[in-house]
């Protein structure tokens, strides 16, 4: 059995105003009125391959969880951080979660942010990834890359690890590069890593160990010192603290020499940005995507979005708008990347 970790406490600023800190983009329903991004994750790994999930979100978030598991008719394990500490200590939590239920278990960590086109494709890749893993192995979801993006992982294949054409070791990784080492990677053949990783939770923690000893030692003082308060588990505050404010990416990924990619057979979007989602979305005659009570003259190329109030936009072209009861941003959409910048300034504006 594959023990699924879905990792659902980041924030998600640059969906800003309809991705909030008290209510992040995986809760909410970004592709019109169908399921969250973190239900459809859920999703996609119920069923005889895979173990009960373990979610890792913020304390905030735990009924929210609760609802959208409910409603899906899904159980899972909801260990609950007392605050954000980054991806590496979610990760680690999990494994040493993992690593009591099972000391061979194989993990499969999940980012709940992820639109897929092909979700039988993608779980039928996971369970690839998971029997790579097996030999001892953290593998990675490499992602062909269409642009020279600075946001994400860049994966540098290395040998085969079979005659797949599909599966590779990785030489190197690196962790969000500047916009010129980016397109030298992509000329160089990089891939992009999606955000998933496969591994024995034992291997995991001989990382950790070797790599991040901090964050490893705060996780497993959280998750002994962890309280059961009905379906949910209360990690340690004290012990939690401790642990260092890093990503998984930065902490473990460049710095391990046992990673391995299986190059993914699947359509991903982490629709991280308002461009992002446009680039996703259908759009009409005049590239528009148009989404509640809005309308629109003499504009092009444009996403303009409201929840509630009447909103319009003449003659403009590449913007974005989202209106929402108690916030509206326009913005260049090719800026749009810069809202996390702007949620940064309203926040030290208080
Ligand atoms: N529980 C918990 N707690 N989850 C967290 C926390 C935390 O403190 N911080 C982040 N996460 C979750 C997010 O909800 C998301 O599902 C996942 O971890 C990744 O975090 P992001 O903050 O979205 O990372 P990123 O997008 O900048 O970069 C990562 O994803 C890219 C692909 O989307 C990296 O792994 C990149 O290498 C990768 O290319
Ligand atoms: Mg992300």
């Amino acid at each position: 059995l594959v023990h699924p970790i879905i990792i659902a406490g980041g924030s998600g600023t640059r969906l800003w105003p309809v991705s909030r800190d008290t209510m992040p983009k995986q809760f909410v329903s970004l592709l019109g009125e169908g399921r969250t991004t973190f239900e459809e994750t859920m999703l996609r790994v119920v069923g005889p391959r895979f173990a009960k999930p373990i979610v890792v979100t913020h304390s905030d978030f735990r009924f929210t969880v609760a609802e959208q598991l409910a409603r899906n008719g899904i159980e899972a394990d909801i260990v609950l951080e007392p605050e954000r500490r980054d991806s590496a200590m979610a990760i680690a939590v999990a494994t040493v979660v993992a690593n009591l239920r099972d000391g061979d278990a194989v993990c499969l960590v999940l980012a709940a942010d992820h639109v897929i086109s092909d979700g039988e494709a993608f779980t039928r890749d996971c369970l690839t990834a998971a029997e790579a893993a097996r030999g001892g192995r953290i593998m990675m979801l490499g992602i062909q890359p269409s642009w020279p993006a600075t946001g994400y992982g860049y994966i540098a294949p290395g040998a085969p690890l079979d005659d797949s054409g599909r599966l590779f070791e990785v030489a190197r990784f690196a962790e969000k590069p500047n916009a010129e080492t980016a397109e030298h990677y992509i000329r160089e053949g990089y891939s992009w890593n999606s955000g998933n990783f496969v591994f024995p939770a034992s291997l995991m923690v001989e990382e950790l160990t070797a790599n991040a000893p901090d964050t490893l030692k705060a996780a497993e003082g959280a998750v002994d010192g962890a309280q059961r308060d009905l379906d949910f588990l209360r990690l340690d505050a004290e012990r939690f603290a401790s642990a260092p404010r890093i990503s998984i990416d930065y902490a473990v990924m460049e710095k391990t020499a046992r990673a391995g990619v299986l190059k993914a057979s699947f359509g991903w979007s982490d629709v991280g940005s308002w461009d992002a989602l446009y680039d996703i979305k259908s759009q009409d005659g005049d590239r528009n995507v148009l989404e509640g009570p809005v309308s629109v003259l003499g504009t092009t190329g444009s996403f303009v979005r409201s929840d509630e109030v009447l909103t319009t936009v003449v003659g403009l072209d590449n913007v974005v708008v989202v209106s929402t009861p108690d916030a509206v941003l326009v913005a260049s959409k090719d800026k749009a990347a810069e809202v996390k910048t702007l949620v940064a300034k309203l926040h030290s504006e208080g």
